[in-house]
């Protein structure tokens, strides 16, 4: 399994609004935002098929260079702080679908739960998922989202996963479960405490985007 941090000062930037306590609600959201489209940037990059040929611009035929319509992306973000993350994907993402998956964690077992799946039932052959939830904790709840996928016809290789802040216990779930999935963060914080929360970590990204 790959785990990459993109060493640049923007999500550096992002991921240090985040962690303050005093950031407001709103502000929270729209870091949360940038961040993954920062990180859904980096995580596109020579990933996506794409299609050459000629243009004409106003002035002169341009060679040119689109990422191919055929080929299908998809996106399914983790309610509900993963709405937040993947606020700008469909945006810097051409042609993607969006699949919301709702799971939430049990406070007492920290057992993760399904609560919404528009997943297909099966995935189009080929197709690029990222998967996009913020906090990769105990690992339980992405372990579970990446099962959903795998039994729905997508590979490991297929996957890509973008979080803000991932711990070793979800990290290490994840690659021994998965090999050959590619993980995305904003940085890997290294604990999680009893209560399942990452520390230092952000607190409770869902409370924190949606009140
Ligand atoms: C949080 C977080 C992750 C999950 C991580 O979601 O956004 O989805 O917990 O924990 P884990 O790695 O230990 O499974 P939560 O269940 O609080 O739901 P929310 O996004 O609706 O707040």
């Amino acid at each position: 399994m790959l785990v990459y941090v993109p060493p640049h000062s923007l999500i550096k930037h992002w991921v240090s609004v985040l962690r303050n306590e005093q950031t407001p609600c709103p502000i929270f959201r729209s870091a949360m935002a940038e961040l993954g489209r920062l990180l859904i940037y980096e995580a596109s990059r020579d990933w996506l098929p794409t299609v050459t040929g000629e243009i004409q611009s106003p002035l002169a035929v341009a060679s040119v260079e689109f990422i191919d319509p055929r080929e299908p992306v998809a996106i399914v973000p983790i309610l509900r702080a993963g709405l937040a993350l993947a606020e700008h994907a469909s945006s810097i993402l051409p042609a993607t679908k969006t699949y919301h998956l709702g799971i939430s964690r049990d406070e007492e077992t920290l057992q993760p739960s399904v609560y919404l799946n528009k997943l297909p039932d099966k995935f189009l052959e080929g197709s690029r998922v990222f998967v996009v939830d913020p906090m990769l904790a105990t690992g339980g709840t992405i372990v579970a989202a990446v099962n959903l996928l795998k039994e729905r016809g997508v590979d490991n290789k297929q996957i890509k996963v973008i979080s803000a802040v991932a711990a070793p216990p979800a990290l290490q779930k994840l690659s021994e479960n998965f090999p050959g999935l590619h993980v995305y963060t904003g940085i890997i914080d290294p604990t999680v405490n009893d209560k399942g929360f990452i520390i230092p970590g952000l607190g409770d990204a869902g409370d924190r985007s949606f009140g």
